[in-house]
């Protein structure tokens, strides 16, 4: 399966950001604006607009929704966490797990990830799993392999059967928020690293159908040049997708005949 054959994924991360109220008017204001049939948008909004914003998605078969976050464990005493399954019930198709926020913040270790990428897979929610190295690794030439161990930790025990659809976002901790993107070249780099680790792990056929996207301080200006290398089906957008506006045009990049 080649590049043409994953369809672009743009998924924007909301974050801790906008009310139920500014959530809904968003995905009425960008679904007219979507003009590219071939690419799937992902919105993930706060917990507490998941299930209202899932609601008003249901017209548009172009956005999919979801949330940023999940514990793992199916129900029990977990004083304000929530399950997958809550995150099914709630309309969510999907869960971003180990970004970097909450690796930092909130102290996660890719033991604990892989735990909730297992429960996620067994909800039937598509896991987005973030992996990418600080700004010293990559100064120490470390990229790789910090990366290639939080794949190995954070995929632990999960065959390529199992995995089916998990998304893998490469998310260097120095472009988040930073307004400094990784370059398209570095981008393609590390993200041939990953279809590789796939491929020795889950083999052809299975690493050759996950999508690999990029986050970090992606803007309009620079989508479309990140979505014209070879690995990269799609882009994880924290910032730039608050807005309608700036949103839309990552959204709506065109690769033309390149
Ligand atoms: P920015 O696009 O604001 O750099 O955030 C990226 C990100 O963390 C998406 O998950």
């Amino acid at each position: 399966m080649d590049r043409l054959q994953r369809k672009p994924i743009i998924v924007a991360n909301w974050k801790m950001h906008k009310s139920i109220a500014s959530s809904i008017e968003f995905v009425h204001a960008l679904a007219p604006k979507i003009t590219v049939p071939s690419t799937q948008v992902f919105i993930a909004p706060s917990f507490t607009a998941l299930h209202a914003v899932a609601a008003a998605a249901k017209p548009y078969p172009a956005i999919t929704v979801g949330a940023q976050n999940m514990y793992a464990a199916a129900e029990g005493a977990y004083t304000g966490e929530v399950s997958g399954i809550q995150l099914v019930d709630a309309g969510a198709q999907f869960v971003i797990l180990g970004h970097s926020e909450r690796r930092k913040l909130c102290k996660e270790t890719d033991q604990f990830i892989n735990e909730k990428v297992k429960i996620a897979l067994l909800s039937k929610l598509i896991p987005i799993l973030c992996v990418g190295e600080s700004f010293d690794e990559r100064k120490a030439g470390k990229s790789e392999e910090v990366v290639g161990e939080q794949l190995k930790k954070c995929l632990n025990d999960i065959t390529s059967v199992q995995g089916r659809g998990t998304i893998i976002a490469y998310e260097p901790v120095w472009a988040i928020g930073t307004n400094c993107a990784a370059t398209p070249p570095m981008v393609q780099e590390m993200h041939q690293f990953c279809r590789d680790w796939l491929i020795r792990h889950w083999g052809d056929e299975a690493a050759n159908k996950v999508h690999l996207i990029y986050g970090g301080s992606v803007k309009p200006d620079n989508a479309l040049s990140l979505m014209q290398q070879k690995d990269v089906d799609g882009l994880l957008v924290g910032g730039a997708s608050l807005a309608v506006e700036s949103f839309s045009e990552i959204v709506n990049f065109d690769l033309g005949e390149t």
